[in-house]
């Protein structure tokens, strides 16, 4: 294969955002769309690109060898089983599912294909300052990890937004709110960075806070780690200004990155040496703070993630987001979300028939209260792109 063919799911807000940049793509070509919008996929489907209303159709079609998928959460699952059935690869945007039950028959399903390339979109892995985050952590440079905390308030949207998609915000639409959407790329963060996954998760959310909307708007949960280490994940679409700051603790020091800043807070001895060793009553821990350089000049954004993608396909280069990433994000929404609602601590690996029927709870009881009048707009969402 010379060129991936690639399909487009979905030309909503992120499906044509793709589109923009897909000739910077090397080995990339764009040969099919397919929308439930007929206006959406003639305004695509121009020249040699065919055009689908149902994404069987294109899989069935042999015009693709892999799909992008953008459309709404819910679909996200059927749509990746689908095209692994028929052979084809897949770039899904995330979340991957709106359940874990979902996610996990998904990942199964690859399972049985293990040769076809399957990524997620989590742009954010490949932004400079989360990578050197990693590597700060991966490398030891700040011990064992004893605490991490995430105050990501700043993902303010006012009413326009959630009346901009008839599903967003909806039980039945989207099945989940500011966990579910916003927050992802900041779970995923979380976990690649930790190099660790919670085994408990104790929360509070609300539903419509600030927005007169059925999910969740805000949520805060504290997440246990089996090493001893504590986790902290606050987030709300309703507050500005917003706060970002990303805090991890070790017994080395302490990294905190805020205001595009990232400070290294490096300890001289070993926090626990001192504190089981030092026989003062008070024990000084000298340290430094250390301005860490991270800007570099790879790219970033959306078009990496697809020129990963591509490369995956054609020369076998490792994913930089997986589907087995796509599990764990799914996991830490569904169990901050549902262990804020019902304000008892959930053990992970989460139960999915708990889960799903949780959802269904949900839907139920609080399902069409979506209190806006709702436009299938397109809206400008650069700013959530670069972040
Ligand atoms: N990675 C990121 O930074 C990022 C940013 C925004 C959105 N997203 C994700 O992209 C997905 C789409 O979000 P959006 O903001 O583009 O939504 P959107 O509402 O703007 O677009 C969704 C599109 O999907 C189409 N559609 C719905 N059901 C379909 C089906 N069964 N088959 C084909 N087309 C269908 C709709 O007609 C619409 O054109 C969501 O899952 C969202 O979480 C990711």
């Amino acid at each position: 294969m010379e060129k991936v063919r690639l399909g487009m799911v979905g030309l909503g807000n992120m499906g044509s955002h793709h589109i923009s940049y897909l000739n910077t793509v090397d080995g990339a070509v764009l040969s099919a769309v397919c929308d439930a919008d007929p206006a959406r996929t003639a305004k695509y489907g121009q020249g040699s690109v065919q055009q689908f209303s149902h994404y069987q159709q294109m899989i069935d079609s042999g015009a693709v060898d892999a799909l992008v998928i953008a459309t709404p959460h819910f679909q996200h699952g059927e749509i990746c089983r689908a095209a692994f059935a028929k052979g084809i690869h897949v770039l899904c945007e995330k979340p991957l599912a709106v359940t874990i039950g979902d996610a996990r028959a998904t990942i199964a399903a690859h399972a049985k294909s293990p040769n076809l390339k399957f990524a997620l979109v989590f742009q954010q892995r490949a932004t400079h300052l989360y990578s050197k985050m990693r590597d700060l952590v991966a490398s030891g440079d700040l011990g064992t990890i004893t605490r991490i905390s995430w105050f990501v308030t700043d993902w303010f949207r006012g009413w326009s937004y959630y009346a901009s998609g008839g599903w967003r915000a909806t039980w039945a639409g989207e099945g989940g709110g500011v966990l579910l959407n916003q927050c992802p790329h900041n779970l995923d963060l979380l976990q690649w960075i930790a190099g660790m996954m919670p085994r408990r998760i104790t929360a509070v959310a609300f539903l419509g806070k600030t927005h007169p909307i059925e999910t969740e708007d805000e949520a805060s949960a504290i997440l246990e780690f089996d090493n001893g280490a504590i986790g902290h994940f606050v987030t709300s679409t309703g507050e500005a200004p917003g706060t970002n700051r990303l805090e991890i603790c070790g017994d080395r020091g302490k990294l905190v990155a805020e205001h595009q800043k990232l400070t290294f807070t490096r300890t001289r001895r070993c926090v626990r040496e001192v504190r089981e060793k030092d026989p003062a009553v008070f024990p000084a821990v000298e340290a430094w703070d250390i301005d860490i350089p991270y800007k570099s000049t790879k790219a970033e954004g959306h078009a990496v993630i697809t020129q990963n993608f591509v490369n995956a396909i054609l020369k076998n280069e490792p994913l930089i987001s997986d589907g087995d990433d796509g599990v764990k994000q799914v996991e830490l929404s569904n169990a901050i979300l549902m262990a804020g609602i019902t304000r008892q601590s959930i053990e992970l690996p989460l139960d999915a028939g708990a889960y799903d029927a949780f959802l269904k709870e949900m839907t139920q009881k609080y399902g069409g209260q979506k209190k806006l009048e709702t436009r299938e707009a397109v809206v400008d969402m650069s700013a959530s792109f670069s972040r």
